[in-house]
Protein backbone atom coordinates (compact mmCIF):
# COMPACT_ATOMS: atom_id res chain seq x y z
CA UNK A 1 0.00 0.00 0.00
CA UNK A 2 1.74 3.12 -0.86
CA UNK A 3 0.07 6.42 0.81
CA UNK A 4 -0.52 8.54 -1.73
CA UNK A 5 -3.70 10.35 -0.87
CA UNK A 6 -4.92 10.23 3.02
CA UNK A 7 -6.02 6.81 4.00
CA UNK A 8 -9.46 6.75 5.49
CA UNK A 9 -9.54 4.77 8.98
CA UNK A 10 -11.99 3.50 10.98
CA UNK A 11 -10.86 2.73 14.47
CA UNK A 12 -12.79 0.24 16.48
CA UNK A 13 -12.02 0.20 20.15
CA UNK A 14 -10.45 3.81 20.01
CA UNK A 15 -11.01 4.29 23.69
CA UNK A 16 -8.30 1.09 24.75
CA UNK A 17 -4.61 0.70 24.89
CA UNK A 18 -4.62 0.08 21.10
CA UNK A 19 -7.17 2.53 19.88
CA UNK A 20 -5.59 5.34 21.81
CA UNK A 21 -2.01 5.15 20.34
CA UNK A 22 -3.08 4.33 17.06
CA UNK A 23 -5.08 7.36 17.41
CA UNK A 24 -1.57 8.82 18.33
CA UNK A 25 -0.09 7.56 15.03
CA UNK A 26 -3.27 9.18 13.28
CA UNK A 27 -3.07 12.65 15.08
CA UNK A 28 1.53 12.64 14.45
CA UNK A 29 0.49 11.83 10.46
CA UNK A 30 -2.26 13.44 9.97
CA UNK A 31 -1.75 14.40 6.28
CA UNK A 32 -1.66 10.25 5.28
CA UNK A 33 -4.56 9.67 7.65
CA UNK A 34 -8.41 10.75 8.45
CA UNK A 35 -10.70 9.50 10.46
CA UNK A 36 -13.98 8.19 9.00
CA UNK A 37 -15.31 6.42 12.38
CA UNK A 38 -14.87 5.04 16.30
CA UNK A 39 -16.07 3.10 18.65
CA UNK A 40 -16.23 2.85 22.25
CA UNK A 41 -17.62 -0.04 24.83
CA UNK A 42 -19.04 2.22 27.72
CA UNK A 43 -16.22 4.97 27.70
CA UNK A 44 -18.19 7.57 26.50
CA UNK A 45 -15.93 10.65 27.70
CA UNK A 46 -13.02 9.30 26.16
CA UNK A 47 -14.69 8.78 22.69
CA UNK A 48 -16.31 12.03 23.21
CA UNK A 49 -13.04 14.37 23.33
CA UNK A 50 -11.77 12.16 20.54
CA UNK A 51 -14.52 12.30 18.49
CA UNK A 52 -13.87 16.48 19.40
CA UNK A 53 -10.49 16.47 17.89
CA UNK A 54 -10.52 14.08 15.19
CA UNK A 55 -14.26 14.83 13.78
CA UNK A 56 -15.31 11.52 12.46
CA UNK A 57 -18.40 11.18 10.30
CA UNK A 58 -19.79 8.96 12.63
CA UNK A 59 -19.20 6.78 16.37
CA UNK A 60 -20.52 3.90 17.92
CA UNK A 61 -21.04 3.06 21.67
CA UNK A 62 -21.53 -0.84 21.98
CA UNK A 63 -22.52 -0.83 25.59
CA UNK A 64 -26.54 0.20 24.69
CA UNK A 65 -26.92 1.51 28.51
CA UNK A 66 -23.94 4.10 28.27
CA UNK A 67 -24.55 5.35 24.45
CA UNK A 68 -27.68 7.57 26.75
CA UNK A 69 -24.73 9.22 28.80
CA UNK A 70 -23.68 10.37 25.28
CA UNK A 71 -26.15 12.19 24.04
CA UNK A 72 -26.38 15.45 24.48
CA UNK A 73 -22.21 15.76 24.62
CA UNK A 74 -21.67 16.27 21.23
CA UNK A 75 -23.31 18.15 18.50
CA UNK A 76 -26.21 16.19 17.10
CA UNK A 77 -25.07 15.90 13.48
CA UNK A 78 -22.51 13.15 14.60
CA UNK A 79 -24.21 9.96 13.52
CA UNK A 80 -24.21 7.68 16.88
CA UNK A 81 -24.89 4.41 16.39
CA UNK A 82 -25.66 2.19 19.31
CA UNK A 83 -25.58 -1.29 20.34
CA UNK A 84 -23.59 -4.76 19.93
CA UNK A 85 -24.42 -4.45 16.56
CA UNK A 86 -23.15 -0.97 16.41
CA UNK A 87 -19.39 -1.63 15.05
CA UNK A 88 -20.14 -4.31 12.34
CA UNK A 89 -22.47 -1.76 11.18
CA UNK A 90 -20.31 1.24 10.82
CA UNK A 91 -18.06 -0.65 8.85
CA UNK A 92 -20.59 -1.44 6.65
CA UNK A 93 -22.18 2.26 6.32
CA UNK A 94 -18.96 3.61 6.51
CA UNK A 95 -16.24 3.85 3.45
CA UNK A 96 -12.80 3.34 4.75
CA UNK A 97 -9.07 2.03 3.40
CA UNK A 98 -8.14 0.60 6.91
CA UNK A 99 -10.27 -0.87 9.55
CA UNK A 100 -8.06 -0.96 12.56
CA UNK A 101 -9.81 -3.57 15.21
CA UNK A 102 -8.84 -2.64 18.35
CA UNK A 103 -11.42 -4.05 20.08
CA UNK A 104 -11.15 -6.77 22.66
CA UNK A 105 -11.96 -10.33 22.87
CA UNK A 106 -14.98 -12.39 20.76
CA UNK A 107 -16.73 -9.12 19.89
CA UNK A 108 -14.47 -8.01 16.90
CA UNK A 109 -14.64 -10.92 14.93
CA UNK A 110 -18.10 -9.83 13.41
CA UNK A 111 -16.70 -6.47 12.11
CA UNK A 112 -13.71 -7.58 11.07
CA UNK A 113 -15.71 -9.87 8.57
CA UNK A 114 -17.48 -6.74 7.74
CA UNK A 115 -13.99 -4.71 7.33
CA UNK A 116 -13.09 -7.81 4.90
CA UNK A 117 -16.44 -7.63 2.77
CA UNK A 118 -15.71 -4.28 2.23
CA UNK A 119 -12.32 -4.89 0.61
CA UNK A 120 -10.94 -2.47 3.85
CA UNK A 121 -6.89 -3.39 4.95
CA UNK A 122 -7.59 -4.73 8.11
CA UNK A 123 -5.37 -3.88 10.75
CA UNK A 124 -5.69 -6.28 13.20
CA UNK A 125 -5.33 -6.34 17.17
CA UNK A 126 -7.82 -8.13 18.80
CA UNK A 127 -6.10 -11.49 18.41
CA UNK A 128 -8.96 -13.25 19.81
CA UNK A 129 -10.74 -12.99 16.19
CA UNK A 130 -8.30 -15.66 14.69
CA UNK A 131 -8.53 -17.52 17.71
CA UNK A 132 -11.82 -17.94 17.30
CA UNK A 133 -12.58 -18.39 13.78
CA UNK A 134 -9.02 -18.32 12.07
CA UNK A 135 -9.98 -20.41 9.35
CA UNK A 136 -13.33 -18.86 8.22
CA UNK A 137 -11.53 -15.38 8.90
CA UNK A 138 -8.28 -16.20 6.85
CA UNK A 139 -10.48 -18.09 4.01
CA UNK A 140 -12.33 -14.80 3.75
CA UNK A 141 -9.61 -12.79 3.37
CA UNK A 142 -7.75 -14.44 0.69
CA UNK A 143 -10.84 -14.80 -1.65
CA UNK A 144 -11.55 -11.00 -1.06
CA UNK A 145 -7.78 -10.33 -1.46
CA UNK A 146 -7.67 -8.56 1.36
CA UNK A 147 -4.71 -7.63 3.41
CA UNK A 148 -4.73 -8.42 7.27
CA UNK A 149 -1.99 -6.81 8.75
CA UNK A 150 -0.92 -8.01 12.40
CA UNK A 151 -0.69 -4.94 14.92
CA UNK A 152 -0.06 -7.85 17.83
CA UNK A 153 4.26 -6.76 18.14
CA UNK A 154 5.17 -10.46 18.06
CA UNK A 155 2.93 -11.21 14.52
CA UNK A 156 4.15 -7.68 13.19
CA UNK A 157 7.86 -8.66 13.91
CA UNK A 158 7.43 -11.79 11.78
CA UNK A 159 5.50 -10.24 9.26
CA UNK A 160 8.61 -7.83 8.78
CA UNK A 161 10.57 -10.89 9.10
CA UNK A 162 8.44 -12.45 6.03
CA UNK A 163 8.27 -9.73 3.55
CA UNK A 164 10.76 -10.67 0.70
CA UNK A 165 11.18 -14.17 1.73
CA UNK A 166 9.91 -17.08 -0.18
CA UNK A 167 7.15 -18.91 2.52
CA UNK A 168 8.03 -22.53 1.53
CA UNK A 169 11.22 -22.07 3.67
CA UNK A 170 10.33 -21.07 6.87
CA UNK A 171 11.21 -23.87 9.22
CA UNK A 172 10.31 -22.51 12.26
CA UNK A 173 8.43 -19.08 13.68
CA UNK A 174 9.42 -18.31 16.90
CA UNK A 175 7.39 -16.01 19.44
CA UNK A 176 8.91 -14.26 22.42
CA UNK A 177 7.16 -13.55 25.39
CA UNK A 178 8.36 -11.45 28.00
CA UNK A 179 7.28 -14.00 30.73
CA UNK A 180 4.85 -11.77 32.35
CA UNK A 181 4.89 -10.06 35.67
CA UNK A 182 5.42 -13.63 37.93
CA UNK A 183 7.71 -15.20 36.00
CA UNK A 184 10.10 -17.00 38.47
CA UNK A 185 7.01 -16.97 41.06
CA UNK A 186 6.80 -20.47 43.38
CA UNK A 187 3.97 -22.20 42.66
CA UNK A 188 2.77 -22.05 46.42
CA UNK A 189 2.83 -17.96 45.75
CA UNK A 190 0.29 -18.15 42.80
CA UNK A 191 -2.93 -19.57 44.59
CA UNK A 192 -2.63 -16.04 46.49
CA UNK A 193 -1.65 -13.22 43.33
CA UNK A 194 -4.04 -10.34 43.68
CA UNK A 195 -4.83 -8.62 40.36
CA UNK A 196 -2.93 -5.81 41.55
CA UNK A 197 0.15 -8.09 41.37
CA UNK A 198 -0.72 -9.98 37.88
CA UNK A 199 -1.71 -6.15 36.76
CA UNK A 200 2.09 -5.12 37.00
CA UNK A 201 3.59 -5.82 33.84
CA UNK A 202 7.48 -5.26 33.41
CA UNK A 203 7.76 -4.25 29.92
CA UNK A 204 5.06 -3.61 28.12
CA UNK A 205 1.67 -1.05 29.25
CA UNK A 206 -1.78 -2.50 28.09
CA UNK A 207 -5.31 -2.93 28.70
CA UNK A 208 -6.27 -5.11 31.62
CA UNK A 209 -7.37 -7.93 30.30
CA UNK A 210 -4.22 -9.08 27.77
CA UNK A 211 -1.77 -8.20 30.81
CA UNK A 212 -4.01 -10.87 32.89
CA UNK A 213 -3.24 -13.08 29.66
CA UNK A 214 0.39 -12.44 30.35
CA UNK A 215 0.62 -13.07 32.96
CA UNK A 216 -0.85 -16.89 33.14
CA UNK A 217 1.18 -17.11 29.73
CA UNK A 218 -2.79 -17.68 27.67
CA UNK A 219 -1.40 -14.41 25.63
CA UNK A 220 1.29 -16.46 24.33
CA UNK A 221 -1.18 -19.10 23.71
CA UNK A 222 -3.57 -17.04 21.79
CA UNK A 223 -0.85 -15.85 19.97
CA UNK A 224 0.39 -19.20 18.88
CA UNK A 225 -3.21 -19.90 17.80
CA UNK A 226 -3.09 -16.28 15.91
CA UNK A 227 0.44 -17.09 14.05
CA UNK A 228 -0.97 -20.49 12.92
CA UNK A 229 -3.58 -19.04 11.15
CA UNK A 230 -1.76 -15.57 10.04
CA UNK A 231 1.20 -17.13 8.44
CA UNK A 232 -0.22 -20.69 7.61
CA UNK A 233 1.61 -22.98 9.28
CA UNK A 234 1.38 -26.32 11.50
CA UNK A 235 1.33 -25.34 15.57
CA UNK A 236 4.51 -27.68 15.99
CA UNK A 237 6.21 -25.19 13.76
CA UNK A 238 5.55 -22.47 15.93
CA UNK A 239 7.71 -22.05 19.20
CA UNK A 240 7.62 -19.84 21.99
CA UNK A 241 11.04 -19.18 23.96
CA UNK A 242 10.66 -16.32 27.12
CA UNK A 243 12.66 -13.52 25.88
CA UNK A 244 12.64 -11.00 29.20
CA UNK A 245 14.00 -8.08 28.01
CA UNK A 246 11.43 -7.59 25.23
CA UNK A 247 13.50 -6.56 22.38
CA UNK A 248 13.30 -9.14 19.77
CA UNK A 249 9.23 -8.88 19.09
CA UNK A 250 10.11 -12.25 17.42
CA UNK A 251 12.36 -14.50 14.67
CA UNK A 252 11.68 -16.35 11.72
CA UNK A 253 13.86 -19.51 11.36
CA UNK A 254 15.00 -20.66 7.14
CA UNK A 255 15.35 -24.36 6.27
CA UNK A 256 18.76 -22.77 5.83
CA UNK A 257 19.51 -22.36 9.30
CA UNK A 258 19.18 -18.52 8.82
CA UNK A 259 17.02 -16.65 11.92
CA UNK A 260 16.10 -12.97 11.10
CA UNK A 261 15.00 -11.20 14.14
CA UNK A 262 13.19 -8.13 14.06
CA UNK A 263 13.90 -5.64 17.12
CA UNK A 264 12.91 -2.17 18.60
CA UNK A 265 11.23 -0.42 21.49
CA UNK A 266 8.74 -1.79 23.51
CA UNK A 267 6.15 0.27 22.33
CA UNK A 268 2.81 -0.67 20.61
CA UNK A 269 2.88 2.68 18.27
CA UNK A 270 5.62 1.02 16.13
CA UNK A 271 3.99 -2.13 15.16
CA UNK A 272 0.70 0.01 15.02
CA UNK A 273 2.60 2.32 12.00
CA UNK A 274 3.63 -0.44 10.53
CA UNK A 275 0.50 -1.72 9.94
CA UNK A 276 -1.03 1.36 8.86
CA UNK A 277 1.81 2.38 6.57
CA UNK A 278 3.64 -0.91 5.24
CA UNK A 279 5.37 -1.40 3.15
CA UNK A 280 6.40 2.64 3.09
CA UNK A 281 8.13 3.10 6.55
CA UNK A 282 7.77 6.70 8.12
CA UNK A 283 10.50 8.09 10.40
CA UNK A 284 9.04 8.93 13.65
CA UNK A 285 9.08 11.02 16.75
CA UNK A 286 11.92 7.94 18.45
CA UNK A 287 15.00 8.00 19.83
CA UNK A 288 16.82 4.86 17.70
CA UNK A 289 17.42 2.04 20.00
CA UNK A 290 20.41 2.22 22.14
CA UNK A 291 22.09 -1.35 22.08
CA UNK A 292 24.58 -0.61 24.39
CA UNK A 293 21.91 0.86 27.29
CA UNK A 294 19.79 -2.79 26.81
CA UNK A 295 22.92 -4.78 27.23
CA UNK A 296 22.06 -8.47 26.74
CA UNK A 297 19.53 -10.59 25.06
CA UNK A 298 18.39 -13.49 27.20
CA UNK A 299 16.48 -16.68 26.35
CA UNK A 300 15.01 -19.25 28.02
CA UNK A 301 12.18 -22.39 27.67
CA UNK A 302 8.65 -21.13 28.80
CA UNK A 303 7.77 -23.06 32.43
CA UNK A 304 4.66 -24.91 31.29
CA UNK A 305 4.33 -26.53 34.29
CA UNK A 306 3.28 -23.36 36.46
CA UNK A 307 1.66 -21.77 34.16
CA UNK A 308 -0.02 -24.42 31.79
CA UNK A 309 -2.48 -22.30 29.91
CA UNK A 310 0.48 -22.03 27.06
CA UNK A 311 -0.18 -26.03 26.68
CA UNK A 312 -3.78 -25.83 26.54
CA UNK A 313 -3.36 -23.30 24.13
CA UNK A 314 -1.16 -25.60 21.52
CA UNK A 315 -4.01 -28.73 22.93
CA UNK A 316 -6.70 -26.25 21.34
CA UNK A 317 -5.60 -25.66 18.06
CA UNK A 318 -4.23 -29.06 17.46
CA UNK A 319 -7.65 -30.72 18.09
CA UNK A 320 -9.29 -27.79 16.35
CA UNK A 321 -12.67 -27.08 15.16
CA UNK A 322 -14.55 -25.05 18.32
CA UNK A 323 -11.82 -26.07 20.54
CA UNK A 324 -10.05 -22.99 20.50
CA UNK A 325 -13.31 -20.84 20.46
CA UNK A 326 -14.13 -22.74 24.00
CA UNK A 327 -10.62 -21.93 25.23
CA UNK A 328 -10.77 -18.23 24.21
CA UNK A 329 -14.64 -17.72 26.12
CA UNK A 330 -13.72 -19.81 28.99
CA UNK A 331 -10.42 -17.63 29.24
CA UNK A 332 -12.37 -14.61 29.08
CA UNK A 333 -14.67 -14.99 31.57
CA UNK A 334 -12.48 -16.61 33.95
CA UNK A 335 -10.16 -13.39 33.47
CA UNK A 336 -13.26 -11.39 34.42
CA UNK A 337 -13.48 -13.41 37.49
CA UNK A 338 -10.13 -12.81 38.61
CA UNK A 339 -10.44 -9.43 38.30
CA UNK A 340 -13.61 -9.12 40.34
CA UNK A 341 -11.53 -11.21 42.95
CA UNK A 342 -14.08 -13.99 42.49
CA UNK A 343 -11.45 -16.84 41.53
CA UNK A 344 -7.75 -17.06 42.58
CA UNK A 345 -5.34 -16.71 40.06
CA UNK A 346 -4.81 -20.35 39.71
CA UNK A 347 -8.82 -20.51 39.29
CA UNK A 348 -8.15 -19.05 36.01
CA UNK A 349 -5.92 -22.23 34.29
CA UNK A 350 -8.60 -24.59 36.41
CA UNK A 351 -11.87 -22.73 34.62
CA UNK A 352 -9.84 -23.21 31.64
CA UNK A 353 -8.96 -26.51 31.57
CA UNK A 354 -12.60 -27.83 32.75
CA UNK A 355 -13.97 -26.11 30.04
CA UNK A 356 -11.95 -27.85 27.74
CA UNK A 357 -13.01 -31.34 29.07
CA UNK A 358 -16.21 -30.87 28.83
CA UNK A 359 -16.42 -29.22 25.39
CA UNK A 360 -17.65 -31.18 22.52
CA UNK A 361 -15.92 -30.11 19.66
CA UNK A 362 -17.22 -29.44 16.83
CA UNK A 363 -14.90 -29.97 12.91
CA UNK A 364 -15.34 -27.28 10.57
CA UNK A 365 -17.56 -24.90 12.16
CA UNK A 366 -19.18 -22.67 10.41
CA UNK A 367 -20.01 -18.36 12.26
CA UNK A 368 -23.46 -19.71 14.05
CA UNK A 369 -21.69 -22.99 15.42
CA UNK A 370 -18.80 -21.02 16.83
CA UNK A 371 -21.16 -18.62 18.25
CA UNK A 372 -22.76 -21.52 20.44
CA UNK A 373 -19.66 -22.50 21.14
CA UNK A 374 -18.37 -19.31 22.52
CA UNK A 375 -21.84 -19.06 24.52
CA UNK A 376 -21.75 -22.41 25.99
CA UNK A 377 -18.23 -22.26 27.04
CA UNK A 378 -18.86 -19.13 28.79
CA UNK A 379 -21.77 -20.26 30.48
CA UNK A 380 -19.73 -23.29 32.02
CA UNK A 381 -17.02 -21.29 32.88
CA UNK A 382 -19.21 -18.81 34.66
CA UNK A 383 -21.02 -21.26 36.52
CA UNK A 384 -17.18 -23.05 37.50
CA UNK A 385 -16.56 -19.49 38.50
CA UNK A 386 -19.12 -19.76 41.05
CA UNK A 387 -20.79 -16.84 39.15
CA UNK A 388 -24.02 -15.89 38.31
CA UNK A 389 -25.74 -16.22 34.70
N1 LIG B 1 -2.53 -3.28 24.57
C1 LIG B 1 -1.53 -3.83 23.89
O1 LIG B 1 -0.39 -3.41 23.99
C2 LIG B 1 -1.81 -4.98 22.96
C3 LIG B 1 -0.73 -5.58 22.31
C4 LIG B 1 -1.00 -6.59 21.40
C5 LIG B 1 -2.30 -7.01 21.15
N2 LIG B 1 -3.31 -6.43 21.84
C6 LIG B 1 -4.68 -6.90 21.60
O2 LIG B 1 -5.44 -5.79 21.16
C7 LIG B 1 -6.79 -5.88 21.62
C8 LIG B 1 -7.10 -4.60 22.41
O3 LIG B 1 -6.26 -4.59 23.56
P1 LIG B 1 -6.19 -3.32 24.51
O4 LIG B 1 -5.10 -3.62 25.45
O5 LIG B 1 -6.15 -2.07 23.71
O6 LIG B 1 -7.60 -3.45 25.26
P2 LIG B 1 -8.39 -2.34 26.10
O7 LIG B 1 -7.46 -1.28 26.55
O8 LIG B 1 -9.19 -3.06 27.09
O9 LIG B 1 -9.36 -1.69 24.98
C9 LIG B 1 -10.36 -2.43 24.34
C10 LIG B 1 -11.25 -1.52 23.50
O10 LIG B 1 -12.38 -2.29 23.03
C11 LIG B 1 -13.59 -1.76 23.60
N3 LIG B 1 -14.44 -2.90 23.99
C12 LIG B 1 -14.38 -3.64 25.12
N4 LIG B 1 -15.33 -4.60 25.13
C13 LIG B 1 -16.01 -4.45 23.97
C14 LIG B 1 -17.14 -5.10 23.40
N5 LIG B 1 -17.76 -6.12 24.02
N6 LIG B 1 -17.60 -4.68 22.20
C15 LIG B 1 -17.00 -3.66 21.54
N7 LIG B 1 -15.92 -2.97 22.03
C16 LIG B 1 -15.44 -3.37 23.23
C17 LIG B 1 -13.15 -0.96 24.79
O11 LIG B 1 -14.12 0.01 25.15
P3 LIG B 1 -14.08 0.65 26.66
O12 LIG B 1 -12.98 1.67 26.62
O13 LIG B 1 -15.41 1.22 26.87
O14 LIG B 1 -13.76 -0.51 27.58
C18 LIG B 1 -11.85 -0.36 24.27
O15 LIG B 1 -12.12 0.70 23.41
C19 LIG B 1 -6.86 -7.16 22.46
O16 LIG B 1 -7.34 -8.21 21.69
C20 LIG B 1 -5.39 -7.43 22.84
O17 LIG B 1 -5.13 -8.79 23.03
C21 LIG B 1 -3.11 -5.43 22.73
Amino acid sequence: MAISKPQRVIVLGSTGSIGRTALEVVRDFSHAFTVVALSTHRNVEILARQAAEFRPEAVCVSHAPSAARFRGVLPGDLETLEGEEGPTRLVEHYDADVLVVATVGFAGLFPTLAGIDRGMRIALANKEVLVVAGEIVMERAHRRGVEIVPIDSEHNAIWQCLAGNDRRAVRRLILTASGGPLRGWPASRLETVTPAEALKHPTWRMGRKITIDCATMMNKGLEVIEACHLFGVAPERVEVVVHPQSTIHSMVEFVDGSILAQMGRTNMYLPILNALTSPERFENKFEPLDLAAVGRLDFARPDDENFPCLGYAYEAIRRGGTMPAALNAANEEAVAAFLGEKIPFTGIAETIRAAMDAHDAVEHPDLETLREADRQARAFARKHAGIAA
